[in-house]
């Protein structure tokens, strides 16, 4: 049985107000949950989120990271300053990274790579667009964005990493994938893990997120889904009644 986790990608949206409203609500909300939970806030407040966090069990991540380590780059973050910062989780490979910042499969895998070495769980975000589910891609493609990942890391660094199945044509479109839509795809990535060396057991215990327009309303429907493990929370994460009746939803 796989714990499940709800993490909240907050994307470029808060605000030191807005932020503090809304951890406090869900500090006070979380009493009853089983699921494990997480924010991920823009840069300049992850520690505001740390300072407001302490002694709480929601634990925090960074959307992006740095593939390089420290230097003259400027405008990036590197892993050991999330560490530094006490980040758990960090996203790598956001279809809103591939998309608008050119991210390619190799650089994800290096982000990956550099995130785990520091220390940070990476949550792996893979999803095909709408194009290519229409032309029957959705697995070649997801196949090929995990791939580039077990080339460089090996499928035994999912042991301490977390996979998010992202359909683009469901972020932020109000159009989320069926339960059975999702649990689909969600089993061809266990299944792909599962026929590497060495990759049977590892397939079992990741944890594989949904996300995509998930919402109070369908969380329950697509969390009962066996290969789904919780959710990558976009919109909904940032009002905290809607975000806890989500987490509630995961147990
Ligand atoms: O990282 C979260 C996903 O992009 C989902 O966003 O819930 O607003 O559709 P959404």
């Amino acid at each position: 049985m796989r714990q499940k986790l709800v993490a909240g990608n907050w994307k470029m949206n808060g605000s030191i107000k807005a932020n503090q409203q809304l951890l406090e609500s869900l500090k006070q909300g979380i009493t009853d949950i089983r699921a494990d939970i997480a924010v991920c806030p823009p840069f300049p407040y992850l520690q505001q989120v740390q300072a407001l966090l302490q002694g709480s069990h929601i634990r925090y991540g960074a959307q992006n990271v740095s593939h390089e380590a420290d230097g003259a780059f400027t405008g990036e973050v590197s892993a050991a300053m999330l560490v530094d910062l006490a980040c758990t989780y960090v996203l790598v490979g956001h279809s809103e990274r591939r998309a608008l910042y050119a991210e390619t499969d190799e650089r994800v895998a290096e982000k990956f790579v550099v995130a785990q070495k520091a220390g940070l769980i990476p949550v792996l975000c893979v999803g095909e667009s709408l194009h290519e589910r229409e032309t029957g891609e959705t697995e070649k493609i997801v196949k090929r964005q995990l791939d580039a990942v077990l080339t460089v890391a090996g499928v035994d660094a999912f042991r301490r990493a977390v996979i998010a199945y992202e359909p683009v044509w469901a972020i932020g479109t109000g159009k989320t994938a069926s339960p059975e839509q999702a649990q689909a795809v969600h089993a061809f990535i266990r299944q792909h893990l599962a026929s590497q060396t060495a990759g049977a057991s590892v397939a079992q215990t990741v944890q594989i997120l949904y996300g995509g327009s998930v919402k109070a309303n369908n969380a329950t429907e697509l969390f009962a889904m066996p290969d789904i493990d919780g959710g990558l929370i976009g919109g909904a994460s940032l009002k905290a009644d809607e975000f806890l009746a989500i987490c509630q939803a995961a147990h």
